[in-house]
């Protein structure tokens, strides 16, 4: 069995998801390829220290250049702010590394483009961060679409709520700054997330209507002051997708703001004959709407069955550690060949897909009207 020998930059909050699922691979079942952690990149003493206590690591810098010119590293992910993206995926495929980048893969359109066509030219195996969709619930919901069944679409709404900015003394971070998160600001962080799976479906909106907010426009920022937050925290993204000839509306959520909702993912495709929802707030539940004599909803708890099989017991309830790893599975048995039709991570071209988007949606909501894509 093959290794591939897996470097980090940026040992914050995802740095450290990443290290949990390659320390657990184990728990993949009869999975063709083996990763491990091997170097570790981060400006911060305190963070680089967390991952000491990682047995696989060999390499722990404060230079992503040192990282990128290790021997014992294959692929590299990277999460960092969004304004580092470009430069820190240019240098690791000008380093002849394979890139897991993190979303919004660059802080705006052309810095998207950038990295996509250096993505191309590099003949490197690049792809980017969402992992909700390999969720049981996301992936069932994906096979029934793809299955065909639920008549005509009649419409489509994926979002992605979190809640703790409602608290105005939550403290600023880069997140809530264009110079750091980008002008997309809430799209950046949230959007990946819900686009990933209408796009794999085929649902590339043609025009959107975008209504954007602002909510706290400063927050503490953890010294004793207060920062200015210039992001939108609040997005909805109304579009339009062509499917079978007819039009329809595919509503994209992404809020900062949402009360009670600390990280749900969530997914409704409704047609005449049938309907699909699922939501993280649920993680083991799956609604199905069926039309017979009398319209039903049916729940049913699906377990724990992502696209790569696993050790963990069949009834048990999957969550975020469990969807991140099954992506990280997406991801190694595709750079090895072995995705064998199972769903990917985004694309490249889809995370391009995504910026123009949202680019189009900063428009709709400056000029207060549908922009064409
Ligand atoms: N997939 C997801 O569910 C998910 C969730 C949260 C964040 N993210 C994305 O992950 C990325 C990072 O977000 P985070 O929440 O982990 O941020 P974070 O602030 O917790 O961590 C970022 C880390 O990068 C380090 N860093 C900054 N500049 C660096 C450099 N030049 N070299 C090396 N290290 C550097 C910082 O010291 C920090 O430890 C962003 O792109 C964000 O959008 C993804």
């Amino acid at each position: 069995m093959s290794t591939v020998r897996i470097g980090i930059i940026g040992g914050g909050l995802m740095g450290r998801e990443v290290a949990s699922a390659l320390g657990r691979w184990f728990v993949l079942d009869s999975f063709p390829v083996r990763a491990e952690l091997t170097a570790v990149c981060d400006l911060v003493e305190k963070q680089r220290d967390w991952f000491r206590q990682i047995p696989t690591v060999k390499l722990i810098t404060a230079d992503h250049r040192e990282l990128l010119a290790s021997p014992d590293v294959d692929v590299v992910y990277v999460a960092v702010p969004h304004n580092l993206h470009e430069k820190l995926y240019l240098d690791v495929l000008d380093a002849g590394k394979d890139l897991l980048a993190e979303k919004p893969f660059g802080i705006d359109l052309k810095a998207a483009r950038n990295i996509a066509a250096a993505a191309k030219s590099s003949g490197r195996f690049v792809r980017c961060s969402s992992e909700f969709p390999f969720l049981p619930g996301a992936q069932r919901a994906v096979q029934i679409v793809r299955e065909g069944g639920l008549g005509k679409l009649l419409e489509v709404h994926s979002y992605f709520h979190h809640s703790s900015d409602l608290d105005p003394t939550k403290p600023a971070n880069w997140k809530r700054q264009v110079k750091t998160c980008g002008a997309i600001g809430v799209m950046g962080d949230l959007g990946m997330h819900t686009v990933h799976v209408p796009f794999r479906l085929g649902w590339k909106p043609k025009r959107v209507y975008a209504q954007l907010q602002k909510i706290y426009l400063e927050r503490p920022d953890g010294k004793g002051g207060t920062a200015v937050c210039d992001t939108w925290d609040n997005a909805l993204l109304h579009t339009e997708v062509d499917v079978d000839g007819a039009e329809v509306p595919v509503r994209f959520e992404m809020k900062r703001l949402a009360p009670g909702e600390t990280n749900s993912w969530s997914i409704e495709i409704l047609g005449t004959d049938g309907g699909v929802k699922f939501s993280t707030k649920e993680p083991k539940t799956f609604w199905t709407f069926k039309r017979g004599k009398e319209q039903q909803w049916q729940r049913t708890d699906l377990g724990f069955h992502g696209p790569f099989p696993t050790i963990t017991g069949g009834i048990f309830e999957p969550g975020f550690p469990d969807c991140f790893l099954q992506m990280w599975a997406a991801y190694v048995a595709e750079r090895a060949g072995k995705l064998d039709g199972r769903f990917g991570c985004v694309t490249p071209e889809e995370a391009v897909a995504s910026h123009e988007l949202f680019e189009a949606a900063l428009l709709s909501h400056a000029e207060k009207r549908a922009v064409a894509l």
